[in-house]
């Protein structure tokens, strides 16, 4: 019998569900309710969970297959903290002490504080990602969620009509390049070349619209650079306005679910010398790259 409540956080963005256990298997009623929330919310909170690695990712897995973890700093890691099915949200390294200021994992993680939504700058990006935290910082160190959805619902009919049909092009050195870290290799480029995904997509779930961006975007096919760069600073400047966010301060035990086709999300700033981080992230792939979908 379901038990779960669902508190909407903003209308129809973010809720937070309480009173469900995510380490127990769900009934097939529950799995529906569960994704019924997560199609018209996009960002579902649930706290006070007690996640081992395994359950975490068989929780995520209700959504798809999952995202094997390929990271830009994978050659200076020795040891993973988790295995290739998550990610290390972290600054800790491989002996759970803090990373040291030059590390390129640090500087990977500094790069999420720029606005983003997870796997654009691949072929087939993410559908969604289960952020699980399992030591938080005592201030700061929040992760802000902002509604595309809502962000193309309120844009002028001609900017819509304009921007529709619209394809960008997205890499992750791109993002990286922005805070000044640009000391790739050859081989870790040659493995992530530019995506092509496009600007508007539709949410076939909620029957919604929403704008697909990130810091990743580098250029609209068709557009000058100039005018390309223009247009994607305003599209980013209009979707993160304060009525389109939702802050989330983590709590220990928190599981955050996001659906990465209509959301952006951010890292705030926190003393990462001073304070231990600790989160993983599964991730789930989205059906095809978005140039190729039928929707
Ligand atoms: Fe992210």
């Amino acid at each position: 019998m379901t038990r779960f409540t669902i508190h909407p956080i903003h209308t129809d963005f973010a809720a937070e569900i309480f009173d469900i256990d995510l380490s127990k298997k769900q009934s097939s009623a529950d799995v529906n309710l569960i994704k019924e929330a997560f199609w018209k919310y996009a960002v579902l909170v649930f706290p006070d969970q007690k996640l081992s690695l395994d359950q975490h990712v068989d929780f995520a897995t209700l959504f798809g297959p999952i995202e094997m973890n390929v990271n830009t700093y994978q050659e200076e890691v020795k040891k993973h903290r988790f295995d290739y099915r998550v990610s290390d949200i972290s600054n800790l390294d491989e002996e759970d002490n803090i990373l040291a200021e030059n590390s390129r994992k640090r500087m990977s993680g500094l790069a999420n504080r720029l606005w983003h939504t997870d796997s654009i700058f691949r072929h087939q990006p993410a559908l969604a990602s289960a952020l699980y935290a399992l030591t938080v910082v005592p201030i700061g160190g929040k992760t802000e969620f902002a509604d595309t959805r809502a962000a193309w619902d309120a844009l002028p009919d001609i900017t819509k009509n304009k921007i529709d049909k619209l394809i960008v092009e997205h890499s992750i050195f791109h993002s990286r390049a922005k805070i000044g870290f640009t000391n790739f290799t050859e081989k870790e480029k040659a493995a992530l070349p530019p995506s092509r995904q496009v600007l508007v997509r539709n949410i076939p779930e909620s029957h919604r619209k929403a704008l697909y961006i990130a810091s990743h975007a580098m250029r609209i096919i068709g557009m000058s650079d100039l005018e390309g760069v223009a247009l994607l600073d305003e599209l980013m400047a209009h979707a993160t306005q304060p009525q389109f966010i939702y802050s989330h301060r983590w709590r220990v035990g928190d599981l955050v679910i996001w659906d990465n086709r209509c959301t952006m999300h951010r890292g705030t700033d926190y003393d990462e010398k001073r304070f231990k981080r600790d989160m993983r992230r599964a991730t789930v792939s989205d059906i095809g790259n978005t140039v190729e979908l039928a929707y």
